[in-house]
This record gives structure tokens, C-alpha cells and sequence, in this order.
């Protein structure tokens, strides 16, 4: 969200201001910040003593802090002690020109008014992703489920869609400009609701731009993964197979306790619903370990579940208490730290099995695959997704026109012939 969001930023700001890749140079750098854990803002707080040290050297650089930072801590990010000119949160990013002008006189620029109605919708990103193969498309913004550990609702705000014509217009436009792939982002896409239609209608429609335009979409919550949603994904052979279905936990108490709105049972009929109607389909999860109150019980539950559904992949964190929500007021946070951090080493550690069992059963398949770059560890080979999900690394000859035999933003074919936890590692079969 945050990287669409910059998107967005650079955009608002480019008829004053290019981008650049080394800050060390910039006029202006803005800190797009995160919220979500105590340890994404202790980075930023790092990184902003390395940018106000740069200012002391460099005269008349400005740095500003935006995003969830911004609206979580206000007017006390000016008066810590860094020397930050502009807190802007995420649905001021409109005023940012004029709160340059403010600056430009001497003043702080701050303004962290939270909208009922932003959502950037007229406003076309500038693309800061190099690979001009995939891009991202913000639907909707903030968040009312108030999950009870997540600061999200606060800082982002009430629940709000986009209008569907002005995300399919985008869709096409990247389109037209050689895209192959869109992921189509907000924080929870099955509430989607604008105009009448929902996000499985969305869905399809941004699927029918092109039957060559893979569409993704980015993050869904297991208590309105519909049927339909189900339905659309299969019928659509451009919607990627692939659906991120944050979990939390594996304990019916817990997910109570998190005010998830749904229980173990649920979650596994939501997983076999998919499984029934897509077989093939990619399924990754988003699991916290050590919430308030959980139990060693509670943490082998969520270990059996992520056998039983056999994740692809998962993002895993620490329980990190987040100022004024709910769990912040009502529960202590009572597991200790090793216990927290053991309990996650054991859940990375079997999704590290999980994902290894999953890519071997891929060894020896053909799978097409939308080429996004150069391996970072050897030139000769590339890059690309499967509609799971998973990357799959190949190599890539060069040709005697000293081309390479596949460009980034094909479709190729590529035969898996062995795997990490992390990667597919296949070989050309030919250019689709
Ligand atoms: N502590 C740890 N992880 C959190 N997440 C959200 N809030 C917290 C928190 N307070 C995780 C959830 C969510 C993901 C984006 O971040 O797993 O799905
Ligand atoms: Fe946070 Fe829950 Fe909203 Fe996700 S659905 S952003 S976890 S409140």
C-alpha cells in the first residue's frame, strides 16, 4: 500500500520535483511510514538521524514524514527532537504542495485530517516500479474491521472504495503502455462495494481489459471470501491463482480474542471452499505469534492448521502491542519475549517446511510464467511468476545477436527441475 501510495505522492509533486534514486542528492525526501509494528517505526526513527544528519550538511533539504507515522503521532514528531519540516498523514497528500509553500517560509508543514471520501481516484501514479511490467492499483482506503491488535483503523481511517470505471481506465491505460500484470490493493478487497457492483465484479471487469493482463489482488479477509469471489477467480484464466488469506491464528479463542470475526472452522471451509473449485491454487497467510493471553495450546493450534492447509508461503510476526487499540486497553501483553519469539521460530521454521514440500510437488510441471527481471545473483538468468505466486529463476542464453533468448515482460513456459523453500528452479521450454 505504501509503495502505491508514494506512487501517488510522486504524482501530486511532479510538476515540482523528479525523482531520484539517491537521496544523498534529494531536495526533498519523504519518509513513507508504517504503523503496523513497533519495529517498522523504529527503523523509519533510524533512518530519519541519517536524513537529518545529511540536512545539516546539505542546506535547504527538506525531509517530511508521511503515512501511518504521520497520523499516529502528530505534532509529537516535531517537537522529537529530529528535524522534520512537513508530517503529512495519508489522506492529506492532496495538500502537500501547499504545505511546501509553508515550509518554504520558515513554518512546519503539518496536516493529518483523515477524509470520510479520499481516494486519489482521478490521481494517475507516477510508476516508481522499474520493470514496467507490473504495476500496482489502489481500489480502496483505510480499514473499519478493528481487528483488536491493529492500528490500521486508526491511522488510515474509515472503509472506502474506489469508483470501479476510474480503476478499470487505469487498468487499461497500463494496459496501452506495455504492462502484463496488475495487483489491484486495499486492505481488505472482498468489502469492496462502489456504485452496486462488488469486488468479484471488479474483478472481472479489470480481468476483461485483456486476456493478456494478469490481474492479482492484495489482501483479502476469510470472513468475506464469497463464493463468488471463488467463482470469478476460477472462471478468468488471466486472475491469477493465487489468494493471500491472513489466518492470525490457528485457536478459535484466539481469533476471538483478535476479534476476527471468524473461527478455526470457518477458515478451513473458507481454504476447502477454494480447493474445491481451484485445486491449483496458490494459498498464502499472514500469522502472529505470542497475541495476549495465547496459551501453548493456542500456538500448537496454529501449527496444526498451517499443516492442514499446507501454506505456500506466509508472512510471520511478533505480537507488537500498538498504542490505543483495543488489545492496548483491555489485555495485557503478557507473553514474555523469548516465549514469543520461540513460538515464532517454530512456526517459520515448519512454513519453511511447508513451502519446500509445496515446491517439490511442482518439480518436473511446465508453468507459464510472466518474465519480470535479471537474478540478482547471476546475469544469465532471469526471473518470472507463476500464476501461484511462486517465483520461478531460469536461465536465459544469449542468442548470437547477442540478445537474449526471452525479454523481460514475456510469457514463457518453464519446466520446473528443482526448488529451494524460496524458489522454482526451471529451464526455458519455449516463448509462448
Ligand atoms: N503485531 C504483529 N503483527 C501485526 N499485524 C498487524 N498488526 C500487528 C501487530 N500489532 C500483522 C497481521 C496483518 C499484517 C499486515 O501485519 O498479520 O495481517
Ligand atoms: Fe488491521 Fe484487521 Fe483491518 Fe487487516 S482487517 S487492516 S488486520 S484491522
Amino acid at each position: 500500500m505504501n509503495f502505491a501510495d508514494s506512487e501517488i505522492l510522486a504524482s501530486i509533486l511532479k510538476d515540482k520535483y523528479n525523482t531520484t534514486d539517491n537521496y544523498a542528492e534529494a531536495d526533498l525526501i519523504l519518509v513513507n511510514t508504517c504503523s503496523i509494528r513497533d519495529h517498522a517505526e523504529q527503523r523509519v526513527f533510524n533512518r530519519l538521524k541519517e536524513f537529518t544528519a545529511l540536512k545539516k550538511r546539505r542546506l535547504g533539504m527538506k525531509v517530511g514524514l508521511v503515512g501511518c507515522m504521520a497520523e499516529r503521532l502528530k505534532e509529537e514528531l516535531l517537537q522529537s527532537g529530529l528535524d522534520i519540516d512537513l508530517v503529512v498523514g495519508p489522506d492529506a497528500y492532496r495538500n502537500l504542495p501547499h504545505l511546501l509553500e509553508e515550509v518554504e517560509s520558515g513554518q512546519k508543514g503539518i496536516d493529518v485530517l483523515l477524509s470520510t471520501d479520499e481516494t486519489y481516484q482521478d490521481i494517475e501514479p507516477v510508476r516508481l516500479g522499474s520493470n514496467h511490467v507490473s504495476a500496482f492499483i489502489s481500489i480502496m482506503r483505510g480499514c473499519q474491521n478493528f481487528c483488536a491488535y491493529c492500528v490500521v483503523p486508526y491511522t488510515r481511517g474509515k472503509e472506502r472504495s474506489r469508483d470501479a470505471r476510474t480503476i478499470v481506465n487505469e487498468a487499461g491505460n497500463l494496459f496501452r503502455q506495455g504492462y502484463k500484470e496488475v495487483t489491484l490493493l486495499g486492505q481488505n478487497v472482498n468489502s469492496y462495494h462502489a456504485g452496486g457492483g462488488n469486488f468479484a465484479a471488479l474483478m472481472a471487469r479489470v480481468a476483461s481489459v485483456d486476456p493478456s493482463l494478469r490481474v492479482r489482488f492484495s489482501t483479502s479477509h476469510p470472513k468475506d471470501l464469497s463464493d463468488e469471489l471463488i467463482e470469478t477467480i476460477a472462471s478468468y484464466p488471466n486472475i491469477c491463482k493465487a489468494v493471500h488469506l491472513p489466518v492470525q491464528s490457528g485457536s478459535s479463542a484466539m481469533l476471538a480474542k483478535m476479534k476476527r470475526k471468524y473461527d478455526r472452522k470457518w477458515y478451513l471451509d473458507r481454504i476447502a471452499a477454494i480447493r474445491a473449485r481451484i485445486p491449483d491454487c496458490g494459498i498464502s497467510t499472514d500469522i502472529i505469534a505470542g497475541f495476549c493471553g495465547e496459551t501453548e495450546e493456542d500456538h500448537r493450534q496454529t501449527l496444526s492448521l498451517m499443516r492442514e492447509v499446507g501454506y505456500d508461503a506466509a508472512f510471520m510476526f511478533k505480537y507488537s502491542e500498538r498504542p490505543g487499540t483495543f488489545a492496548s486497553k483491555n489485555y495485557p501483553d503478557d507473553i514474555p519475549e523469548e516465549v514469543k519469539l520461540r513460538r515464532l521460530n517454530e512456526i517459520i521454521q515448519l512454513q519453511q517446511e511447508l513451502s519446500l514440500e509445496s515446491n517439490r510437488k511442482d518439480v518436473g510441471k511446465n508453468f507459464e510464467i510472466l518474465v519480470e527481471g535479471v537474478s540478482k545473483k547471476n546475469d544469465a538468468q532471469y526471473f518470472g511468476r507463476n500464476s501461484q505466486n511462486k517465483v520461478v529463476v531460469f536461465d536465459n542464453p544469449c542468442l548470437s545477436d547477442g540478445k537474449r533468448q526471452v525479454a523481460v515482460g514475456d510469457y514463457v513456459t518453464a519446466k520446473v527441475e528443482s526448488c529451494t523453500p524460496a524458489t522454482l528452479l526451471g529451464r526455458l521450454a519455449d516463448k509462448a
